[in-house]
This record gives C-alpha cells, structure tokens and sequence, in this order.
C-alpha cells in the first residue's frame, strides 16, 4: 500500500519506518529540511534505540524515502498524520497550528477513496472539524482517528507490536470502508491478534489523553505516598511492591521519584484540562492540576533535599547530576525532571555538572550555563553532592566503593529510588531518597 506520513518527528519518522518494514511504500513528509535530510541518509535525528536501523534497512529497500516536497504525496491513498501538538507558550492548551498546516497541504491532493489517518494527540473535537474540512476538498475521502501509544525508547517495538489499535469513525459506509483500509496497513498486528477497538471519533480523540492521564496519576499518587512516607519513615518501594501485588493495581508505573517529564505526559494532562474548561467539564478533571502539582513538587523537593545533604545552602557547593533526559533509553529532556532541577540548584547558586550518556547536547542546547561531563566518574570529580536523577542502566550499577574515590563528600540522592540504600552505606554515602528512609 502506499503511503505517506506528514510529521517526521518522534511518531512520524518511527511510524514510516515500521510501516516500511511490514511491506508498505512509504514517503515521510517534513518541512524541517535537516531533518529530512538526515533521515535520507539513515540516521534518526533523535536517540531511539533500534531506528537507525530500521531506516537503513527500509531505505536499502528502495520502499522508504523522506521529502520535504509534500506534493510527492499525491500517490499515496492512506495518509497519516503525524505532527507535534505541544502546549501553548503560556497556556495549557494544545497548539494546533502543525495539525492544520499539514491537513491544509494534504487537502488539494486527496483524491476519491483516500483515507487519512490522525495519529497526532490532540484535544477533543478536533477531528470532527478536520473532517469536515477533508469532506469540504473531497467528499469521497474519510478520516479515522488512530491514536498512538508508543513510549520513546521502545517506538519501534511499540509501532510493530501494539498492545492495541484504536480506531474512531463514522458510523457510515464511507467510514468502514475506510477501516477495512486501516486493516489491510495493519495486517500484520491484526493477524497476530492485537485487539482493536473501534469507536466513534470522539471516544479514540478522548483515550488517549486518558491514558496519558492515567499513567500521570498513577505515578503522582505514589509520589504523594512518597510525601507520607518521608513524614513518618516508611518507605514507598516497599509500599509500591506490596499494593503492586493486587492484581488490580499492578506494579508497572508505581515508581516513585523526581517525576514525570517529557514531550507528552505534562502537556498532555494540561491541554485536557484546557479542553475539559472549553467543554464546561473542568470539574471532572480538576484532579489533574492536583496530579501536576504533586509531580512539580517533587522537583522542589529534591532541591530542598539537596540544600539539606549540603548542610543548609548549595550557594558555591560543587554539585553532580546524573542524568538528564527525562528517562533512560532517550535523548529527549523536554520538561524533564532531571534537567529542571539541575538548572533550579545551578540558578539557586550551585555549581552543578551534568552528565547524561546521550542527552548532553539536548541539554547543553537548553541550558548553556550548566556544566558538561561525558561520564558520570567525571561529573562527580569533586563533588560535594551527587544526584541521581535519570536511572540509566549504567548508574544504577556504579559502584559506591569506587565512585567514592572522586567526591569530595560521599553524600547520593537518589532520585529514582533505584539504588540499594544497604550497600551506598556501606561503602561510606550518606544516602538520601524521596519517600525512603
Ligand atoms: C508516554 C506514554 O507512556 C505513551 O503511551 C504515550 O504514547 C506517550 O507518553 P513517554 O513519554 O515515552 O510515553 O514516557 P513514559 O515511559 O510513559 O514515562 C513518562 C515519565 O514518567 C518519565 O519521566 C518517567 O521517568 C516517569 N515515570 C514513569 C515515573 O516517574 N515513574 C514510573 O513509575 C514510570
């Protein structure tokens, strides 16, 4: 089937890639021309593990290619729609203005039967009014809301193996004929038996920012348990391992620590609650601008800790962060809780080292003024603190003993809860958590 794909950011340049490698003609369509240019020759222009990869692989197949002349689209029948929606500068409202400029591109070239396909996470309503602009251009072309939940660093298992497909549509003909199209690009996930769900446009524009709400929730109720455990010495991993075993609350996304962060989750809880006002609703969602701000508080909190372990003031200490993207397996430090902090302690008059082992120049970009280290025995070279902040497989494994050689002061905070506080100890750390004693 031929395809294309408008947006060739995260979603996009993954989802070209994945659609290649299940047997799909596919042009990528971006107006950023570095961008497209870099994908042309096969590097992804963002940290993913496995995309580099896969383009080579789909370029190498003759079936791949990236444009920045969206007219090339014009063969293709099944269009995705792939752009950012990030949030308003100033305002929790999403911002529209890609989702608009690449319908407005498309619109002149659609053709009978063509089928386009929203995959961008936007507000509710959204897709209503994008049909009827399709309709307006060619009344014989359909829309169908698709949502995607693919997290970074496992993009490319996420698009080729869903845990679910979500399609929202008309209850018309045009609409299932439509589907039935959605079915023949997803054949392979189908046949393995990934469940679908299909909805009208409003329910498919809602689950995702429900999800995303949920997931977010779910993570700043065991923050503010952590809040409760640090006010009466109780620990919240234990706490989290034992409401974990209920079956009915499951462990994953239990973690507690510094936060949420990222291109998706902060944007998207405040761009609902923008919608929910617009709709009369704010009410029902008024538990999320509780859920922002627990999770911002853990950001304050880990300052404080930091003051703390230094004695009252971080004003001249010499300060080490490990990490900076806003989890592991990712370059991405959007609204990450890592970065926020080391910039708050560096602001706040600290002399702060950041490391991160693919995010320092995402974070060099944003914040000049932080100091760089490419490894973390570097970054620590004479600290007085040391803050762990993104679990990256390799700090969760750094050894105390020898890590203890290059401090000034053996003093850890560990923000993800992911070291053993028993053997930090040991080797001579004071060892700090948020919600552990
Ligand atoms: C999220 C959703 O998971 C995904 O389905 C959607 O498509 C996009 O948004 P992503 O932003 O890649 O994906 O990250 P995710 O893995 O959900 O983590 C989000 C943030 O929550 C990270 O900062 C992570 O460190 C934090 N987190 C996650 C916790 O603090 N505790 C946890 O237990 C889990």
């Amino acid at each position: 089937m031929k395809i294309s794909v408008f947006g060739c950011g995260y979603l996009g340049a993954v989802h070209a890639a994945c659609m290649t490698r299940l047997g799909h003609d596919v042009l990528g369509v971006d107006v950023i021309e570095d961008q497209v240019a870099a994908l042309s020759r096969g590097e992804a222009p963002f940290f993913e593990p496995g995309l580099p990869e896969l383009l080579v692989e789909g370029l190498d197949t003759g079936r791949l290619a990236f444009t920045s002349d969206a007219g090339l689209a014009a063969d293709a029948t099944v269009h995705f729609i792939c752009v950012g929606t990030p949030q308003k500068p100033g305002e929790n409202a999403a911002d529209l203005r890609y989702v608009r400029s690449a319908i407005n591109t498309l619109l002149p070239m659609l053709k009978p039967g063509d089928v386009v396909v929203g995959k961008s996470t936007v507000p509710v309503g959204t897709a209503e009014s994008l049909r009827e602009l399709i309709h307006g251009a060619q009344p014989e072309a359909e829309l169908i809301w698709n949502p995607e939940f693919l997290r970074e660093g496992f993009a490319v298992h996420d698009t080729l193996h869903p845990d679910r497909l979500v399609y929202g549509l008309a209850p018309t003909d045009a609409g299932r004929r439509a589907a039935a199209r959605l079915d023949e690009v997803y054949a392979t996930a189908l046949g393995q038996g990934t469940p679908k769900v299909e909805a009208d446009l409003a329910t498919a524009q809602l689950v995702k920012v429900a999800a995303n709400s949920f997931l977010a929730t779910k993570i700043s109720f065991i923050n503010a348990m952590a809040e409760l455990c640090e006010a009466t010495g109780a620990d919240v991993t234990l706490l989290a391992d034992a409401i974990g075993h209920d079956a009915r609350i499951g462990r994953k996304f239990l973690n507690a620590g510094v936060g949420f962060g990222g291109g998706c989750l902060p944007k998207d809880i405040r761009a609902f609650m923008a919608r929910a006002g617009e709709l009369g609703v704010d009410q029902a969602l008024s538990f999320l601008s509780e859920v922002d701000a627990i999770n911002m508080r853990r950001r304050v909190r880990m300052v404080d800790l930091a003051r703390e372990v230094c004695g009252g003031s971080i004003v001249g200490r010499q300060i080490a962060v490990l990490g900076a993207a806003f989890k592991p397996d990712s370059d991405d430090v959007r609204d990450s809780p890592a970065l926020s902090v080391a910039a708050q302690m560096q602001l706040q008059g600290a002399r702060v080292t950041v490391t991160d082992p693919q995010a320092i120049d995402n974070a060099r970009k944003k914040w000049p003024e932080l100091s760089f280290a490419p490894t973390a025995a570097e970054a620590v070279q004479g600290a007085e603190a040391v803050l762990l902040l993104t679990e990256w497989p390799e700090y969760v494994v750094l050894d105390p003993v020898e890590l203890r050689q290059n401090v000034t002061a053996p003093r850890i905070i560990d923000g993800r809860n992911c070291l053993d506080p028993v053997a930090w100890r040991a080797a001579g750390w004071t060892y700090r958590a948020l919600g552990r004693p």
